[in-house]
């Protein structure tokens, strides 16, 4: 009987615990219908306006609105951005608090890599290809961003980028849509941690939709011109991957595709995002690019550019004024649906009761909790470890790394060496000590006892001053071994900053020439927020690390890595080019009806009469302090069904003396298939830890999903025939093989 009363009481204690779980999130579209039903019509069109706070501006300044705190009062504000610190949140959100209905507003900020802590660069992360590290980075940026007021962060980029000219490559996760859904995924399990309504949540947003990536001749916002084939093969898979690992926002692009502005763009927005892909979500504009429509020659004013976005799927209006000076009369003119406003007011107030600001507006804005979780330990523990896994080793001849801690003295020479600012790389906050960045200088002062460092800047970044090359060449001469510590100015990427020369500055090519006629013991070290073309370099400097831009711990990663105390593991994730004539340049292209030859001698079509056709460092190029062999490739079956799986087995041994981590990598090919499909494919890959003589063997399942690509009528299909697999360390050292068919 008593057992009787227990399952009783337990069941009772299950519904009542299931009401309070499911019945308030069930009962946020009911208060969303509530409030939508007290609102005017001004009301919900202040909920799509979002305005830049009164300080740093993320993009030109075209709206005139007076004084801001006065506008929110009036209801006629739904978000700001770049506000943050509690200080400053609080006093906007006071103001909301002060309109009619009391909306509280959403915070965003552009939370690239980083908060006060900064990470990597985007791009350096991806290089990886360490999912639990990236998603670390990007909940350590969402606990301290979430700690200073801010709801929400304009993260993750996840535009595929095939050209280094782009100054934006350096915000992605590189040229691969497998790579780049999976590093898609794992920022935006980052960022919304738990899920919204968790403290130390930021709503991720992901951007840019669509196409960005490919802007023409790599000028920044310009046109995208794409078959949509492409579009849905390479572009859109990582925004899939966002969407389903539950981004709360989507930003689209400044950039047209095909014609159509992607602000504008219905087929985008409505048609696949809202549409096929069901997101629940909003859409925020880029910076001012509902009113930029005019300029692409799109609409005529700024009154048709608010019908077009908003009837596109654009729900919130970044810094342009259209919706709030057009969309009233817009809807009077019955240009506009008041539907279709509501509909857009409706996916943003939801967000905001999902955040939890209706029950307390205030929540992310204690002052206290922001003090206590800024700069946390653990938080530095984590820029370290990332930056560590984001360093690549391109050459490494005549093992000259590992460093011996033991050295009597080492030359540090180069514009790099004892940066501090700049390693933060640019989409970094003005938050944080400048001395709590660690240089290049620093880090190995940090772990060499009694080896004594000789100092020299050698040249500046582009001055072509010659003045510092003695100096750099006599510490070098007197040193056992010289650390290079070179690259591209740190603003060089990032918005607005393409390039159409992508070279290591030639002055310091050159300083690198001299101080290699030493003949010393000599590590480049290559900091930029790109692939740079650095041919001198490559051929004739023993040993290379990219280290990109890597944030507050970059002096200790690289110094981790120098002296083998983490043995390097990176891979890249863009193909690195010859010169910019090979520009796009992508492991993953189609072959042609005559193939290239790498040889430029045959001067045979269609390779380049004056270039190789293959590139500097390959996709998933990397190295390692140790060796790895890979053998005994199985499939268990040579032939497959579609709702059958294979199963590929292989062995990775460490035949070095470190302990090291590899990327194996699995590619397929489909051998004939129509449309064409691409030489070379990543399908999967594992990063896997081996002691030296250790074994591991490491298994890939085949499922038909992986063997799937769009037709011509763009639908996801499978065709018979026959696919080689290949295994290997990159995507140009491929080092098993094997083939098998897919049959009907
Ligand atoms: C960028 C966006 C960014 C926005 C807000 C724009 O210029 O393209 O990526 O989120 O500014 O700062």
């Amino acid at each position: 009987m008593k057992s009787v009363k227990l399952i009783f009481l337990f069941c009772l204690f299950c519904i009542f615990s299931f009401q309070v779980v499911f019945g308030q999130r069930n009962s946020i579209p009911e208060k969303v219908e509530k409030l939508l039903k007290k609102m005017t019509l001004a009301e919900k069109i202040g909920q799509l306006n979002q305005y830049s706070g009164n300080w740093e501006a993320t993009g030109p300044i075209t709206t005139n609105v007076g004084n801001k705190l006065d506008a929110v009062k009036r209801g006629e504000v739904g978000s700001i951005l770049n506000i943050y610190g509690v200080e400053h949140t609080t006093v906007f959100q006071q103001a909301a608090m002060q309109s009619r209905l009391k909306i509280p507003l959403l915070f965003g900020q552009d939370v690239i890599h980083g908060f006060s802590i900064t990470f990597p660069v985007p791009l350096a992360e991806a290089a990886s290809w360490d999912m639990k590290a990236i998603e670390k980075s990007a909940r350590v940026a969402a606990t301290e961003a979430a700690a200073s007021g801010v709801h929400w962060t304009f993260a993750p980029m996840v535009d595929i980028a095939r050209d280094p000219r782009w100054g934006r490559v350096m915000e992605g996760a590189g040229e691969d849509p497998y790579l780049g859904s999976l590093i898609a995924t794992a920022r935006v399990h980052g960022f919304q941690g738990m899920g919204l309504g968790n403290l130390d949540a930021v709503m991720a947003c992901a951007k840019h939709f669509t196409g960005y990536g490919d802007v023409i001749g790599g000028r920044e916002y310009n046109s995208v011109d794409m078959s949509l084939h492409t579009l849905w093969e390479v572009y859109l898979p990582p925004f899939k991957a966002a969407l389903d690992a539950g981004a709360a926002t989507f930003m689209n692009s400044f950039n047209d595709l095909n014609g159509v502005p992607a602000t504008g763009n219905k087929y985008l927005q409505r048609d696949i995002l809202k549409g096929k892909w069901g997101f629940k979500g909003f859409v925020v504009s880029d910076w001012g690019s509902i009113g930029e429509m005019i300029n692409h020659g799109y609409v005529k004013d700024s009154y048709e550019a608010a019908q077009v976005a908003i009837n596109a799927g654009n729900d919130m209006d970044m810094e342009s004024d259209s919706y709030l000076k057009n969309l009233a009369k817009l809807v009077a003119d019955k240009k506009v649906s008041e539907r279709v406003i509501d509909e857009a007011v409706r996916r943003i107030l939801t967000k905001k009761y999902e955040l939890g600001l209706f029950s307390d507006p205030y929540r992310y804005s204690d002052a206290d909790r922001e003090k206590r979780i800024l700069n946390r330990k653990e938080h530095v523990e984590a820029a370290r470890d990332v930056a560590k896994k984001s360093i690549v080793l391109l050459k490494n001849e005549h093992q000259v790394l590992p460093l011996s801690k033991n050295l009597n003295s080492i030359a540090i020479i180069g514009p790099m060496a004892k940066v501090k600012q700049e390693l933060k790389g640019t989409w970094s906050l003005n938050v944080g000590n400048v001395n709590d960045i660690v240089s290049v200088y620093e880090g190995i002062q940090q772990q060499v006892g009694k080896t004594k460092l000789l100092y020299a800047k050698g040249c500046d970044v582009t001055d072509t001053s010659r003045a510092g090359f003695a100096e750099a060449y006599k510490i070098a001469s007197q040193a056992d071994v010289v650390v290079m510590a070179m690259g591209e100015q740190f603003d060089w990427t990032g918005e607005a900053k393409s390039r159409s020369n992508i070279h290591l500055p030639a002055i310091q090519e050159d300083l690198i020439k001299a101080v290699i006629a030493t003949g010393k013991p000599l590590v480049v070290l290559l900091m930029a927020g790109r692939p740079m073309v650095f041919n001198y370099t490559a051929d004739h400097a023993p040993a290379i690390l990219y280290t990109w831009w890597l944030g507050n711990q970059a002096g200790n990663a690289i110094a981790d890595v120098l002296f083998g105390n983490y043995n390097p593991a990176g891979k890249l994730p863009i193909t690195f080019p010859r010169s910019e004539g090979q520009i796009p340049i992508y492991y993953n292209y189609f072959n042609t009806g005559r193939p290239a030859h790498d040889d430029v001698q045959t001067n045979y079509p269609p390779s380049y009469i004056d270039l190789s056709n293959t590139p500097r460092f390959a996709f998933g190029h990397g190295l390692s302090y140790t060796t790895f062999n890979y053998t005994n490739l199985q499939i268990n079956k040579k032939n497959m069904k579609k709702k059958e799986t294979i199963t590929v087995t292989f062995n990775i041994t460490n035949t070095g003396k470190y302990a090291g981590e590899e990327v194996a990598q699995f590619y397929l090919r489909q051998m004939v298939a129509q449309p064409l499909r691409p030489v070379k494919e990543l399908k999967g890959f594992e990063k896997v830890m081996l002691e030296p003589n250790e074994t591991k063997t490491i298994t890939f399942t085949i499922n038909s999903d992986k063997l799937s690509f769009y037709n011509e009528q763009l639908e996801k299909i499978t065709q018979a025939g026959e696919f080689s697999l290949m295994v290997g360390s990159a995507s140009d050292d491929i080092r098993l093989q094997d083939n098998f068919t897919l049959v009907d």
